[in-house]
């Protein structure tokens, strides 16, 4: 039976900015998909708890796949090619992920985004994503666009300071956010998760974040 209260307002998009939008339901015909793969890349990269330059460790459990990976430890963020647990290169980032985070960014108006990297982060009840901004990336000009599968969770978005008044926005299985543009380095985060569960996922939310981290460069200018 299919259980239409896990998705709401499936289609449609909710305007966050002037080019911040989420395209509600935009990932659900293709969800199973990005989960098999999701599946498959912790064979290879498990999920994994960071320790922030400050010394925490992050409830958000993370892997990524593609050519470049975010990464956090004592020293600092940054994007490596390869998996320090593993110390081989991240997972090949499949064609769905390309083509959805791509099929998501013109719609948002983005054209050619081409990410070279993807961030998956596991929530589970209680997890949290303090408010931050995505900088770590060299070419601003890219848009991020961010997938939310399983349960939900109210993003927040705000301003280009930590102190700013913030937008909540619940995020259900299927919801894609992009932002870029002007809106490209607003702070955002995700509150603790409320205890839920979904029919595929169970007590757990999985968000895939892709991004173009690589620098401007002459191989990679059809990304803008
Ligand atoms: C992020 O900001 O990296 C992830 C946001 C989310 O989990 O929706
Ligand atoms: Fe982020």
């Amino acid at each position: 039976m299919i259980d239409l209260f896990e998705n709401e307002n499936t289609g449609g998009r909710e305007i966050l900015g002037m080019e911040a939008f989420v395209l509600k339901g935009f990932a659900l015909p293709i969800a199973n998909e990005l989960l098999a793969k999701i599946a498959f890349i912790q064979t290879l990269s498990p999920f994994r708890h960071m320790t922030t330059p400050g010394g925490h460790t992050m409830s958000v459990g993370l892997t990524n796949c593609g050519q470049l990976g975010w990464t956090s430890d004592r020293r600092g963020y940054k994007y490596s090619a390869l998996d320090p647990a593993t110390g081989n290169p991240w997972p090949v980032m499949p064609n769905e992920f390309l083509e959805l985070a791509k099929s998501a960014a013109s719609e948002a108006g983005f054209v050619n985004f081409v990410p070279d990297a993807c961030l998956i982060n596991k929530y589970i009840p209680g997890t949290k994503l303090s408010l931050h901004q995505d900088k770590d990336e060299q070419d601003l000009r890219a848009p991020i666009v961010s997938v939310s599968l399983g349960i939900p969770a109210v993003f927040q978005f705000g301003g280009f300071e930590r102190g700013a008044s913030t937008i909540k926005v619940p995020l259900f299985h299927g919801d894609v956010v992009v932002w870029g543009g002007v809106d490209r380095l607003r702070f955002h985060g995700i509150l603790p998760l409320k205890p839920n569960s979904h029919s595929i996922l169970g007590e757990q939310r999985i968000n895939l974040t892709f991004r173009k981290a690589s620098p401007f460069n002459s191989n990679n200018f059809n990304a803008f």
